[in-house]
C-alpha cells in the first residue's frame, strides 16, 4: 500500500536553495555558540525607514487588517503607477499593475501565467537560484545564457539570439543581478528588446535591486518593448523591507489580470499593512530617497572595500556595478566551489554560498550587506585561512 506521505512528484524535483542551506547551517553554528559571520543572505542590514514602519503602524492602529483587492489597493496601484513612469519611464496604468507577496511571488504568478510545458526560458548566468526551479514547477524550462567573469559578466546579445528556438517562450533578466552584481547597459537591452520583438518573446524584468548601481547607468527595458514587457520589482531591497513582503508588476493588461487569477487562488492580496506601509515609501518619495541614497553610498563604500581585499588575497573577484553581491573564485582553496564554500564556513567561520545552483562552478557568492566591521573581520579570517593552506 502507498504511504500517505508520499511526496508529490513536483515536491520531489524542487531543489532547496543552496543560499537557505548555508544560511541554516551558518545558524545552527550561531546557534552553538559559534562566532559566524553570514554573508550568505541577500537582505539589507539597515532596518525600514521610521516614516515607512510609522505607516504600517498606523495601518495596524486604524483597523487596516483585513483582506484587500486581489491585485492591491487602489491608492497603492496608482502610487506604483506614478512611480513606474516617474522612475522608470514606464506608463502602466494603476489597473496594469499588481501588487504581490513579495517580489517572489511576482515572479511566480508571472511564470504561470506566461508558460506551458515545454517552453524554454533564457536566463543569463550566474542566474539567481529559485529561476530555474520556479520556472521548472510549471513545466518549462530556463535555458541558460552564459556570462563570465572576464567579461564582467555581460550579456551578449547574439550569444542569446543563439540561443532561441521555437520553443523559446520568454527571456528573464535580471539587471543588476544577483549574484554577479552585473547592471546591463541601454545599448545591450534595446537589443534583447528587438529580438524579442522580431521572435515574438516576452521579457520579464526582474528590477530588485534597479537603486543599487554604483556609477552604472541603470535602464527599464520596458521602455524599448513595453507591449512586450512585464517589469518585476518590490519594496524589499529598496526600502529595506524583506519581511513586509510587498512586491509589484506592471505589464500588458492580459498578462496581469492572468497573474491575478493565479494570485486569488494562492494568497489572495498581500499583507494589507504591507501595503500601506509601501505607499508611504512612494508617498513620502523624498524621504526614501535620502533613505536609499544613504544606503546605495554605504553599499559602494562596502563593494570597494570587499572586492579589493579579496583581490588583494589572491582570490579573483571583478568589480560589480550593482546590487550588493560580488562572485569570488575560491578555486586556489578547493576547486570545487561547494567544497570551498564548506571549508570557508567550517575553517574561516564565514558564510558565504556556493556558485553550484547560481551556475557558476569554481565560484561563491559573499553579500556585502553588512557593516563594514564586519567585513573587515572576514577578510582577517580570510587571509588566516589562506595562510593556513
Ligand atoms: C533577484 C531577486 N529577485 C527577487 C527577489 C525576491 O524578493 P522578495 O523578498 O521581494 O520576494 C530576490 C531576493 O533575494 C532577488 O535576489
Amino acid at each position: 500500500m502507498q504511504s500517505p506521505f508520499t511526496l508529490s512528484a513536483r515536491a520531489r524535483s524542487l531543489k532547496p536553495s543552496s543560499t537557505v542551506a548555508v544560511t541554516s547551517r551558518a545558524l545552527e553554528l550561531r546557534h552553538a555558540g559559534v562566532d559566524v559571520i553570514s554573508l550568505g543572505v541577500g537582505e539589507p542590514d539597515f532596518d525600514t525607514p521610521p516614516h515607512i514602519k510609522a505607516a504600517g503602524i498606523a495601518a495596524i492602529e486604524a483597523g487596516r487588517t483585513k483582506y484587500t483587492g486581489v491585485n492591491g489597493i487602489p491608492e497603492l496601484r496608482e502610487a506604483i503607477s506614478q512611480k513606474f513612469e516617474r522612475e522608470n519611464g514606464l506608463h502602466h496604468a494603476p489597473d496594469a499593475v499588481t501588487v504581490t507577496s513579495g517580489g517572489k511571488q511576482a515572479l511566480f504568478n508571472a511564470f504561470f501565467a506566461l508558460l506551458n510545458p515545454g517552453d524554454e526560458v533564457l536566463v543569463p548566468s550566474p542566474y539567481w537560484v529559485s529561476y530555474p526551479e520556479m520556472i521548472a514547477l510549471t513545466g518549462a524550462v530556463a535555458v541558460p545564457v552564459p556570462t563570465v567573469p572576464e567579461e564582467g559578466f555581460q550579456l551578449d546579445p547574439e550569444r542569446l539570439e543563439r540561443l532561441i528556438t521555437p520553443r523559446t517562450r520568454a527571456v528573464l533578466l535580471n539587471s543588476p543581478g544577483n549574484p554577479t552584481g552585473a547592471v546591463f547597459p541601454p545599448e545591450v537591452l534595446q537589443r534583447v528588446a528587438e529580438l524579442a520583438q522580431r521572435h515574438g518573446l516576452m521579457i520579464i524584468t526582474d528590477e530588485m535591486y534597479e537603486h543599487l548601481v554604483y556609477g552604472a547607468e541603470q535602464v527599464s527595458i520596458g521602455r524599448y518593448a513595453p507591449e512586450h514587457t512585464l517589469t518585476v520589482n518590490g519594496a524589499s531591497k529598496a526600502y529595506a523591507m524583506t519581511g513586509w513582503r510587498i512586491g509589484y508588476a506592471g505589464g500588458p493588461k492580459a498578462v496581469i489580470s492572468a497573474m491575478n487569477s493565479f494570485q486569488s487562488q494562492s494568497t489572495s492580496n498581500a499583507s494589507s499593512v504591507g501595503q500601506y506601509a509601501a505607499l508611504a515609501a512612494f508617498q513620502q518619495h523624498q524621504e526614501t530617497l535620502r533613505f536609499i541614497e544613504m544606503a546605495r553610498r554605504a553599499y559602494h563604500e562596502r563593494r570597494d572595500f570587499l572586492v579589493a581585499g579579496l583581490n588583494r588575497l589572491g582570490l579573483p573577484t571583478p568589480l560589480p556595478e550593482g546590487a550588493f553581491y560580488v562572485m569570488t573564485d575560491t578555486t586556489r582553496i578547493h576547486p570545487d566551489e561547494l567544497e570551498a564554500a564548506r571549508i570557508i564556513l567550517d575553517d574561516a567561520l564565514v558564510a558565504v554560498v556556493p556558485g553550484t545552483d547560481f551556475a557558476a562552478p569554481g565560484q561563491v557568492r559573499l553579500s556585502y550587506a553588512t557593516s563594514m566591521d564586519q567585513l573587515q573581520e572576514v577578510l582577517r579570517r580570510l587571509e588566516q585561512l589562506l595562510a593556513r593552506r
